[in-house]
């Protein structure tokens, strides 16, 4: 052990070698990837820091004589890469050099980088492949087959070390004697046993602690592949649990015995581990002993019974001869953690079907896996039948309890859950017992199958005679496209550090309302690294940038109060921990929006849309209801968390800032306005974004201001990257929304009065959420004529952090509502949902509440096409059918259609600016007001270019985005961004093109270089500004994006889970731009609805505690929630006069279109309510959750359940 006659060398690639000295290895939890990004290796990023997201994963390999590499593995201590080759994306090809072939399919077609895995199977590259014509692509060279360092290939076996120093210890033992040795020494230590200890016997597989799950369920499946069916139930079981557990990067690297020793409460092996009687090796200095996993082996929260000198050895997974099932249940079915999870055996006396043996373990009940006992005990000697059935659901109600404030919250679901899973394990013994199972119920037993999902993408192809260089509605590659497959594309914190940079971290309130009392930084400035912290005091400009009154009180937890400046992150981080405040906590507390309308917290003005008479419409109707919905928030969740860099320039004010924005110019002047500087002082470049949906229209300024005063005060260049943890609790997100309805209509289904209240919460500021009401209200009534209507939206100020953009901006919240009384009309009267909408539907000419005209319209052909390409009435037929087969899995189908307004409502952001340069050579420089964040503005742009100028798009290019080359540019957001800046473009290339028509005339034979080279040497300015203003004269929009989708589920009535079957999407984009980006758009808004209606969920405290900071807990939609079959289709022949080359906006447009796969939802429930004798409607809140569906479909199990009285309890979370 002694690490002085030690030295480790990392092979980063075939070419370079480098060797860290001890100082840089000090500490195990020094990561892999804090030494790449020195040495330039930035394609591996640190997404999340949880293994949630993939964005660190790199290829590790050993050498092991006998197998193959280890697989993929995410970033971790570096102590255990000892002996290991490490190989990141940029090993494996490049853009300079030869891409691998992955990352040459992947964007070429028009997929997106799920990882870097060079041996991809078919599921990795489920999201990539996509019937887009694939290019033509290389022959597979196997030169580029990696290569295992040969200097590694040394038995690892034999060549166990021990590695690390410090407080924490890490060590990986061949010999036990080492171990042990340490045991007596150290307390804290992770362990890696390498040994997998596989010895078959004839009763059971004993697995060695460190097996990992990847190989535990390798070995199992031979097993299951070998064995009788009768004995390897137990096997199938763990092997169904690790289907869906974490990653597969997280099961390459998660031992079976890690898994046990968490103790986790929610562990999905554990259950079955205690339900089929494992036994567990113990070992110590005194020697070994053997448990059996059964409740005692859990006596607390995160405890096992091991004693401090033991340690677990190895776990012996039983042969059955009995029954024998498992289940999970979570929020997302793959990589996702349960919120209910189980494990049930049951053995019968000789013979019969009487109980001799039960065991039922459940996770997520309690602070452990715990066993239902009294259950149990309760049903011996019984005969398996319905009798029993209703004795173990009433036992399971009394015995798996859970107080109404349990940590976790879905309290009822839960339990709920405990009695559904029961009757699934019921059902499916019984059914093998005696075959009797009726058949329709048998539903209730089949296991999920993922399908891998295919797709079909439907567009028009050019005129023909469209010359060859015009690329103009072709489906180019987006441009960044190889360079992210490789890793090459550069990011905000991809720049290399500057020589004397430090790092910053956000000091944030802990508080959702509440006076400072005091601010202690004492301890935190004499820590190691630390330079400086930054209040408001610092600023030397204005700290107004919004009506800020007092500034002493902090109004969210997640308030930034201040900052630390460092040397390092870490050194950043750690002292912002350790500053000390103290606060005299304020009332009120106002979380959500119910609290808000309580206190009348509301921002003004408050927002109306009128038009008619409201009584006489309803007074005409022949029906009124009434009903009220809430819908969630949701979190960008970009990949690129918001990153400054800010470089002060020593002269005049000066500062250079690079930011992941989607505001440049707001970036700018709020910056200025914070130093006090002229805005010609600030640059602001931004050359991409890894994501940005609206998170970084405004938001993003907070972090970039305070990074400007920090680097402002010390002269210095300072840099933050928030962590996804901070980004997630100080930037906020979607506005959660309540709305109020009540709707006059016809027998027929015509909707002829509607008044409608909306609630947003907007959180502590007003940020933009005026203008996301103001949208919520201009789609209030979706795509429906509606005579007499009134929309009143309030903004509620609440104590969250402040809500802001997102993809709809409103719309998506303003629409989800029309379609809930949509469907409420429809099954109140019995009719058919897509029968009332379409009698509903807008039709050529009509006006819009606020007296827009319809011109142009395109629903009546998306719906009609939308409905062919779906084969709408075969699929409502095979639906029909299939529900009255299936009592506990139920399908449902929905149309729904959608209208979205394109352009700034705010009437002056509507202009933009271009700069075009053409250089000697006839390359062609492009800059424009907006921002390039994967959507593919700038690919766009360069055909815009490319066709105006008459040259190839290799000619042009766009390096970044700044506000030194095109000023006062407005947010890239609103859709309006290809509109806006693609007009501009065009102005400015046909400024130079009319500068270059003489020596066009005068050479017509000559090519473009040529005339280039003429017009330079004749003194012609060959740079061109471009400007385009859209002046919406009345109306808040310059025209509507249409679209149809139609959308099928399937949905578990005993859990809550769906599966998207299938959908439809026909969509308006007038003449493509560029078919490939635009049907990307279309794929990636709908898929991130998916997540909105049907997904994700913020969970906030009472107190205002955000709990879902990552990925761990918040859950966007994985490839598994791709619909089966998608299709796809951009309307034909439908060209718009009001934007560039006829075409339209696209990025927001389609999210919407998700709210299908939510009525569908809600259509299948309707079947399931059926069943228990429910109609009519209900109210079903967005997302549609397993919870929120599992509690609508009520049944017999729903009513042993029944949720707590409200206002009896503190629930963990609230619904904001
Ligand atoms: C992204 C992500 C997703 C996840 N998803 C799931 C999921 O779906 N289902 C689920 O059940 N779990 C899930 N987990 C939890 C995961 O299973 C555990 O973190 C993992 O199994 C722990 O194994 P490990 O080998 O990494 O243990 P370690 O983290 O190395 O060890 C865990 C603890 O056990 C102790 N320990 C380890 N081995 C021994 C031994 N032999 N004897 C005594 N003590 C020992 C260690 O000292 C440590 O305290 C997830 C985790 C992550 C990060
Ligand atoms: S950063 Fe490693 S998985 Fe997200």
């Amino acid at each position: 052990y002694d690490l002085s006659s030690w030295s480790a060398g990392l092979v980063y690639s075939a070419e370079e070698r480098m060797v860290l000295d001890r100082s840089q290895m000090i500490g195990c939890s020094k990561l892999f990837l804090d030494l790449c990004v020195p040495v330039g290796l930035t394609g591996t990023k640190l997404g999340c820091a949880e293994g949630g997201c993939g964005a660190c994963t790199v290829m590790l390999s050993k050498y092991q004589p006998t197998s193959s590499p280890l697989g993929e593995w995410v970033s971790g201590p570096l102590c255990s890469l000892h002996h290991c080759a490490v190989t990141t994306v940029e090993g494996i090809g490049s853009v300079a050099g030869k891409l691998h072939p992955v990352q040459e399919r992947m964007p070429k077609s028009h997929g997106s980088q799920c990882g870097n895995n060079p041996t991809p199977r078919n599921e990795n590259l489920s999201a990539a492949c996509s019937s887009l014509h694939p290019a033509d692509f290389l022959p597979l060279d196997p030169t580029q087959e990696i290569i295992f360092p040969p200097e590694l290939m040394v038995d690892t076996l034999t060549h166990q070390h021990t590695r690390g120093v410090n407080t924490n210890t890490y060590l990986t033992p061949s010999l036990s004697v080492y171990l042990f040795h340490y045991l007596s020494v150290h307390h804290s230590l992770c362990l890696s046993f390498s040994l997998f200890l596989s010895l078959s016997l004839s009763l059971c597989i004993v697995f060695g602690a460190s097996c990992s799950l990847t190989l535990l369920g390798d070995v199992l499946k031979a097993a299951v592949g070998k064995l009788p069916p009768y004995q390897t139930e137990v096997f199938n079981a763990v092997l169904e649990q690790l289907r869906w557990f974490a990653g597969l990067q997280i099961r390459n690297v998660a031992a079976i015995g890690g898994n046990i020793m968490t103790a986790s409460p929610i562990s999905d092996l554990n259950p079955v581990f205690m339900a089929s009687g494992c036994k567990l090796t113990l070992m110590s200095k005194g020697g070994e002993r053997v448990v059996v996993m059964d409740e005692k082996f859990f006596p607390g929260y995160r405890k096992t019974i091991l004693t401090p000198e033991e340690v677990l050895l190895c776990v012996l997974i039983p042969y059955t001869k009995k029954y024998f099932a498992a289940y999970k249940q979570s929020p997302r079915r793959e990589d996702d953690i349960s919120i209910v999870t189980s494990g049930m055996s049951v053995t019968f006396a000789e013979g019969s079907t009487i109980v001799k043996h039960l065991a039922l373990s459940y996770g997520g009940m309690a602070a452990t896996t715990v066993m239902a006992k009294n259950t149990a005990s309760r049903l011996l000697g019984k005969q398996w039948g319905e009798e029993l059935l209703q004795d173990a659901c009433s036992s399971l109600a009394e015995e798996m309890t859970l107080h109404p404030s349990a940590p976790g919250g879905m309290v009822t679901y839960r339990r709920t859950l405990t009695l559904s899973l029961f009757y699934k394990f019921y059902l499916t013994v019984q059914q093998k017992l005696v075959k009797g199972v009726r058949a329709d119920y048998i539903s209730a037993t089949e296991i999920y199958h993922q399908t891998s999902p295919s797709s079909v993408q439907i567009f028009q192809a050019v005129p023909d005679g469209q010359k060859e260089e015009d690329v103009v509605g072709r489906p180019m590659m987006h441009l960044s496209a190889l360079k992210q497959a490789t890793g090459e594309a550069v990011y905000c914190d991809d720049i290399p550090l500057y020589e004397n940079e430090l790092y910053l971290c956000l000091i944030t309130s802990t508080k959702a309302h509440a006076t400072i009392q005091s601010i202690d930084t004492a301890e935190a400035e004499s820590m190691p690294g630390v330079v400086t912290c930054v209040f408001a005091k610092d600023v030397p400009g204005s700290n107004m940038t919004g009506p800020i009154v007092y500034d002493e009180t902090v109004t969210c937890v997640g308030h930034i109060i201040g900052a630390v400046v460092a040397d390092t992150q870490a050194h950043a981080q750690r002292a912002a921990k350790a500053v000390r405040i103290t606060y005299q906590e304020l009332q009120p507390v106002i979380i959500t929006i119910q609290d808000a309308i309580t206190h009348q917290s509301f921002f003004q003005p408050v927002r109306t849309i009128q038009r008619g008479d409201l009584d006489q419409g309803f007074t005409q109707a022949d029906h009124i209801l009434e009903g009220e919905m809430h819908m969630g928030g949701q979190e960008h969740f970009y990949l690129e968390t918001n990153v400054t860099v800010a470089v002060p320039k020593g002269e005049d004010g000066e500062m250079e800032l690079f930011v992941s924005t989607q505001s440049a110019t707001k970036t700018q002047s709020l910056v200025a306005k914070a130093l006090g500087v002229p805005a010609s002082r600030v640059v602001i470049r931004v050359k991409r974004m890894g994501g940005g949906f609206g998170g970084k229209e405004s938001r993003s300024t907070t972090l970039s201001t305070m990074v400007a005063v920090a680097a402002q005060k010390l002269k210095r260049p300072v840099r933050c990257m928030l962590d996804r943890d901070e980004d997630m609790l100080v930037t906020g997100g979607r506005h959660p929304f309540y709305g109020r309805y009540k709707v006059g209509f016809m027998k027929s289904g015509k909707v002829v009065a509607l008044e409608v209240t909306y609630y947003s919460n907007a959180g502590n500021s007003m940020d933009l959420s005026l203008s996301i009401m103001e949208r919520a209200l201009f789609h209030m009534e979706n795509s429906y004529s509606i005579a007499t209507i009134r929309g009143r939206g309030y903004v509620c100020k609440t104590h969250l952090p402040s809500n802001t953009a997102f993809r709809g901006f409103g719309g998506p919240q303003g629409m989800l509502i029309a379609e809930s009384w949509m469907s409420d009309v429809a099954l109140s009267l019995g009719l058919p949902a897509e029968q009332v909408r379409r009698l509903n539907m807008y039709i050529q000419g009509e006006r819009t509440p606020y007296s827009q005209i319809l011109d142009h319209i395109t629903l009546d052909r998306c719906w009609d096409q939308c409905l062919e390409i779906s084969s709408f009435t075969q699929r409502r037929a095979g639906i029909e059918t299939y529900n009255r087969d299936h009592r506990w899995t139920k399908r449902g189908l929905s149309v729904v259609p959608t209208k979205f307004g394109i352009s700034f409502t705010a009437a002056f952001l509507n202009q933009a600016g271009a700069l075009a340069h053409i250089y000697t050579d006839g390359s062609v420089l492009l800059t424009h007001g907006g921002t390039e964040m994967g959507q593919g503005l700038n690919t766009k742009m360069v055909q815009v270019a490319s066709r105006t100028l008459g040259i190839p798009s290799s000619k042009i290019h766009i390096t970044e985005t700044s506000t030194n080359t095109v000023p006062n540019t407005s947010p890239t957001a609103a859709s309006a961004s290809s509109d806006l800046n693609g007009a501009a473009v065009h102005n400015a290339c046909e400024i130079l093109l009319h500068r270059l028509e003489p020596y066009k005339t005068k050479n017509p034979k000559g090519c473009w270089e040529d005339w280039v080279t003429a017009a330079y040497f004749d003194r012609v300015n060959l740079s061109a500004n471009g400007f385009y203003k859209y002046t919406n004269t009345g109306r808040p929009f310059n025209y509507f994006s249409y679209g149809v989708a139609c959308s099928e589920v399937e949905i578990d009535c005993l859990t809550g889970s769906h599966k998207n079957i299938h959908t439809s999407i026909v969509i308006d984009v007038g003449n493509s731009l560029n078919p490939a980006l635009d049907i990307g758009q279309v794929e990636g808004g709908f898929m991130q609805g998916v997540g909105l209606y049907t997904l994700e969920e913020l969970k906030y405290s009472p107190e205002g505690y955000l709990f879902t900071r990552g990925p761990g807990m918040y859950k966007i939609p994985a490839f598994g929630d791709i619909p089966t079959d998608l299709t796809v289709s951009l309307l034909r022949d439908a060209p718009n006069d009001k934007a560039i080359f006829s075409s339209k906006a696209i990025g927001e447009p389609p999210l919407f279109l998700a709210a299908s796969v939510f009525f569908a939802i809600k259509d299948a429930i309707i079947a399931a309510r059926k069943e228990s004798g429910l109609s009519g409607p209900f109210r079903l809140d967005s997302p549609a959750t397993p919870e929120r569906i599992r509690n609508a479909c009520e049944d017999r199990f729903t009513k042993l359940c029944p949720p707590a009285e409200p206002g009896t309890f503190t629930p963990w979370a609230v619904v904001v």
